[in-house]
């Protein structure tokens, strides 16, 4: 028995809201809605062979799928936690339009951690309906909901990342960031992206202020998982063979989401395997493509120990598109670079047990084995 899983399902490509940035681009107007069956038999091939599942809902729009759909596939889930004594784990992430009482409640009910997509101050850089989306999140912690939001960083508000985290973290709301692509609508509209060097110098700027924020109330992801970046760790080393997805097409792809349709696993049946779809001759021409990619870009840069080819924002390699590849790579080796910095002297500081002036996470985090 192998440990644990990441299963992507995407029960649509529709959406119901029209983001400037959409990485999904014109896959959104693709109508077709995932079979139950499918689901069944992709949840039931990973029971049979992990114990710890984790299940990201996600599209185009998941809540679409309506909110039966979701009443039926957490009944199947207790299911197989009786007849496989497996754990599972679900994310769920949204633009929350639709997200009603019903749902929430059956979200909650089954533990699930909510992600919505939200930029704070600046939402209607990329998006509409700022005020509905932000009365959802209220709504998902007033009943006690685990919720975080998504919050897209583009040239429209990254300047302003500080203020960002100062807006959530008034009001209380865990955030992750989500620096924009150039894929989709935004490889389109290149107007949306960001300046990597002045993004490194605001982000660099607000990592130091965080760190030191006594203040802090809120779990702000990004910055803590660049608070366990260490020189000679690699930042995800099970990544590979650890993620996979179901599209609404009823068929397995690669990774999770945005995933890379050219690589087709396989359909989900009652005698399905994951781990042999991990095995199969199109998962290794996979493998082999980026094992080229990895020997091209990685060789020579000083940060390939931490990233192994996985990017510190969207954690993952692209495939084949070879300037989507150089932009996420250069940020990422300039990420990884300014935070390994700020680390050390943090390290630094710790040995000579200078730690007062740091937030509770950051003693934490440099404490611990
Ligand atoms: C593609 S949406 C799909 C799920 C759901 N419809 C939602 O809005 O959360 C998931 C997240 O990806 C982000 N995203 C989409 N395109 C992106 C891009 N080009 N760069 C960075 N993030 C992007 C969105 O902002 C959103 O937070």
């Amino acid at each position: 028995m192998i440990h644990e899983i990441a299963l992507t399902i995407k029960p649509t490509m529709k959406c119901n809201m029209r983001c400037k940035h959409c990485f999904n681009g014109n896959d959104l107007n693709k109508s077709d809605i995932i079979k139950l069956q499918d689901v069944y038999h992709f949840i039931e091939s990973a029971c049979k062979e992990y114990e710890d599942i984790k299940v990201t809902f996600h599209g185009g729009e998941p809540t679409l799928a309506g909110n039966d759909f979701y009443k039926k596939v957490f009944k199947f889930q207790e299911q197989m936690t009786d007849k496989y004594d497996v754990k599972f784990s679900n994310n769920f992430t949204t633009n929350a339009l639709l997200l009603d009482d019903e749902l929430i409640d059956l979200l909650i009910k089954n533990n699930t951690l909510i992600n919505i997509s939200f930029d704070g101050p600046y939402n209607s850089v990329l998006r509409q309906h700022s005020n509905l989306v932000y009365e959802k999140i209220c709504k998902v912690k007033g009943k006690g909901g685990k919720v975080r939001a998504f919050c897209t960083i583009s040239k429209g508000s990254y300047t302003h990342l500080l203020d960002i985290y100062n807006w959530f973290n008034d009001r209380q709301i865990d955030f992750k960031i989500l620096p924009i692509e150039p894929r989709g609508y935004a490889a389109i509209d290149r107007e949306l992206l960001m300046d990597t060097k002045q993004f490194i110098k605001v982000l660099s700027k607000a990592y130091r202020y965080w760190i030191t924020d006594k203040e802090c109330q809120i779990r702000f992801y990004t910055f803590e998982e660049f608070a366990a970046l260490r020189r000679e760790t690699q930042f995800k080393p099970f990544w590979f063979k650890r993620e996979i997805a179901l599209n609404p097409d009823g068929k397995i792809y690669p990774f999770g989401r945005p995933n890379d349709i050219q690589f087709c696993l396989g359909k989900p049946s009652d005698t399905f395997s994951l781990n042999k779809c991990f095995e199969s001759a199109e998962y290794k021409r996979m493998l082999d493509i980026l094992s080229r990619l990895r020997e091209k870009y990685c060789m020579d840069c000083q940060s390939s120990q931490v990233c192994n080819g996985v990017c510190i924002c969207m954690s993952y390699m692209y495939v084949q598109q070879d300037d989507l590849l150089q932009y996420s790579c250069n940020q990422s080796k300039s990420i990884f670079s300014m935070v390994l910095g700020i680390n050390d002297e943090i390290m630094g500081d710790f040995k000579m047990g200078n730690t007062e002036k740091y937030n509770n996470i950051i003693k934490r985090k440099f404490t611990e084995k």
